[in-house]
């Protein structure tokens, strides 16, 4: 076994420095609202791995089910040297395509990058163990700011899987695509993930599930505050609540306060204020049609060249090619 290298690109006081900021602004707006990131403490990474086994959150498995009938055609026609991962988390449904590419002959290197250290680490090691022939160089960082540093030899296949792209807003998700199309050489891959537009019931309780697994999930942001920042969240004093919106065709999570109280936030300096039923914005998990996503990549420099979805059109996967 290679011992697997791991790049980190955050700095140890990220956490403290960087949420710093985003509380201090995002609980300041109104509404109030903290980007989706950080969830993912590894406690936060450790909930989100229970919610893709939960029986309501179909997207893992409808994912997992197109990349069992296609990484064959994937590895065949990207022939990539390196595989790069965003928002790797586990990577488990990733061991599908790792398979393909070596099947193929072509794979050296695999590069998972994640905000989150803990399921980076634990990730990076498993693989090197189940992968001995592999060259798995993991990256601690932030995909919205670090894709220039991104190690790896051409051709490449960058997958963004999970229907994270979801949870950009439009502005961001399009800033997003033209940094990764930066990055990228003419006829390197895209691998792209999106959960798809269905019936409205259906999406809401995969985000509010009976177990209360996503409800666990969306309060540990307020765990993560009071550990990072000293607030004094009380935690229990808040319900999840997931909602879908018709006109953006998003599911937005967020958390609703069951009284009016007074939060204190030392390391900001801050006192916030909630009224009774005050909501804080915590993620929105957009959804797409084959039509607008393949738009926002031609808007953005990349070519779908092709477009399959599971046996029930639940989720779909984009291989799009850097033009
Ligand atoms: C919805 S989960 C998907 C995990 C995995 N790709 C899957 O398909 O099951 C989102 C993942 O992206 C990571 N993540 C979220 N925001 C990020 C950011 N700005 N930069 C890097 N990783 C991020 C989280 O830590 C988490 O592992």
């Amino acid at each position: 076994m290679t011992e697997p290298v791991v790049d980190v690109h955050l700095a140890e006081d990220h956490a403290a420095r960087a949420l710093a900021a985003d509380a201090r602004v995002g609980l300041s707006a109104t509404p109030k609202v903290l980007p989706p990131k950080w969830f993912y403490d590894a406690r936060g990474s450790d909930l989100f791995e229970q919610i893709t086994r939960l029986p309501e959150y179909y997207p893992t498995r409808a994912e997992r089910e197109i990349l069992g009938d296609r990484a064959g055609e994937i590895a065949a026609a990207s022939q990539a040297r390196t595989l790069v991962e965003l928002g790797s988390g586990s990577s488990e449904k990733t061991r599908l395509l790792l398979d393909a590419l070596h099947a193929a002959g072509s794979l050296r290197q695999f590069v998972p990058l994640d905000v989150s250290r803990t399921a980076l680490r634990d990730a990076a090691e498993a693989l090197a163990v189940d992968y001995p022939a592999l060259e798995v160089h993991g990256v601690v960082g932030d995909f919205t700011e670090h894709l220039a540093l991104l190690p790896g030899e051409a051709p490449r296949v960058v997958a963004f899987l999970g229907g994270t792209i979801g949870n950009l807003l439009p502005v961001e998700r399009a800033k997003f695509l033209a940094s990764l199309r930066d990055v990228l050489q003419p006829g390197e891959w895209l691998l792209l993930g999106t959960d798809l537009v269905k019936d409205p019931e259906t999406v809401r309780v995969a985000y509010d599930d009976a177990a209360g697994v996503t409800a666990e999930f969306n309060k540990n942001v307020l765990h993560v505050l009071n550990r990072e920042l000293g607030a004094d969240f009380d935690v229990d004093a808040f319900d999840h609540v997931a909602k879908w919106d018709p006109d953006s065709e998003w599911v937005e999570m967020r958390l609703r306060a069951q009284r009016a109280m007074r939060v204190r936030i030392p390391a900001l300096d801050m006192v916030v204020s909630f009224t009774e039923g005050e909501e804080l914005h915590t993620e929105i998990s957009a959804k797409f049609r084959r039509e607008t996503i393949a738009a926002e990549l031609a808007d953005t420099g990349f070519e779908l060249t092709e477009w399959w979805t599971d046996k029930q059109d639940r989720f779909g996967l984009s291989l799009s090619r850097a033009v």
